[in-house]
């Protein structure tokens, strides 16, 4: 059966994945965005009922992450909207080892609507897609928390398993734990992406305390430094993240995307092959 879906973030990286997914399906999918017709826009509710209406499922990724103050309060009050409308379903992605984003899941899993919640790890895509990428094209990626093994996830399987759960009832009142096949720093990490682009990168591990004041030196907006800093300490800080689940393999019925796997794709569509960039 066809689902009318709207998909939150849907250009953003896991979303423009899922929306891609899902057309391939024939499903009916709306692209959650403030660009979007009706727009989508967490800063203005007022605009939520026009953007979920006659949507029977929603993916929800919100911005910039639920630990953020704001979160907690915008999630109950799109679980309200989404149940006056009529939706069905709700899947919700979350971060592994965030406590703040746990409480959102709460609001999801006692919504009285039927959920899924995919809680993932840090994605792949931060080194290609995100805030690491100016690191790795300047040639000096400088970070905190060196020594910690981060499964790293791969956001085409974030994607895969959110749609499996958006039109597959199977998954109902299911939580998946999502990350790679392997543990890796990020000197690791940066060392894989430098070998297989040819590029030459520096990796140098320093204290959260300096890296929190190289961003204030380039001007980084502070409630940016603060969802930063703690995503470092929260998630990185905390061995129990360093956890290996195989929820993708459960699902997916086959292996999770591997690092490697993903910077040779990744260098094969010269995701690097820029000259040095400043975001700041
Ligand atoms: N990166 C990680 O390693 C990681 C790990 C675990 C969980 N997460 C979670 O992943 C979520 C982000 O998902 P993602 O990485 O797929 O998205 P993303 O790449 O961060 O994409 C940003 C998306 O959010 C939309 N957006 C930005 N500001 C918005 C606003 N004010 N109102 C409505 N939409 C807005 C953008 O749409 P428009 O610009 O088109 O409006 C775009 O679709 C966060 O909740 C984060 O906590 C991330």
């Amino acid at each position: 059966m066809k689902r009318n879906i709207l998909v939150i973030g849907g250009t953003g990286k896991t979303g423009k994945r899922i929306v891609k997914l899902l057309n391939n399906l024939g499903h009916q999918v709306r692209v959650g965005s403030r660009k979007g017709n009706p727009a989508f826009d967490w800063h203005h509710p007022e605009g939520w009922s026009a953007a979920i209406k006659g949507m029977e499922a929603l993916y929800i990724s919100y911005q910039p992450d639920l630990a953020v103050s704001g979160a907690l309060e915008a999630i109950e009050e799109l679980v309200k909207v989404a149940k006056k409308s009529n939706v069905k379903k709700l899947v919700l992605l979350s971060g592994k080892g965030e406590r703040e984003a746990q409480l959102c899941e709460q609001l999801v899993i006692h919504s009285g609507l039927d959920y899924t919640i995919v809680r993932a790890n840090w994605f792949n895509q931060n080194f290609s897609e995100n805030f690491l990428v100016e690191g790795i094209l300047n040639g000096h990626v400088a970070l905190p928390y060196a020594e910690a093994k981060i499964p790293f996830v791969d956001a085409n399987d974030i994607a895969e398993v959110a749609v499996s759960a958006l039109i597959d009832d199977k998954h109902n009142g299911e939580i998946y734990q999502l990350t790679g096949p392997e543990g890796l720093t990020f000197e690791e990490a940066v060392h894989m992406i430098s070998k297989a682009s040819g590029r030459e990168i520096q990796f140098t591990g320093i204290s959260v305390k300096a890296y929190v004041a190289a961003m204030r030196q380039k001007n980084v907006p502070e409630d940016f430094i603060w969802l930063i800093e703690y995503l470092f300490t929260e998630v990185l800080g905390n061995p129990d993240n360093s956890e290996i689940t195989n929820d993708i393999e459960q699902v997916l019925s086959r292996k999770p995307i591997g690092f490697k796997e993903y910077v040779e794709k990744s260098v094969n569509n010269g995701v690097w092959n820029h000259a040095s960039v400043s975001s700041h």
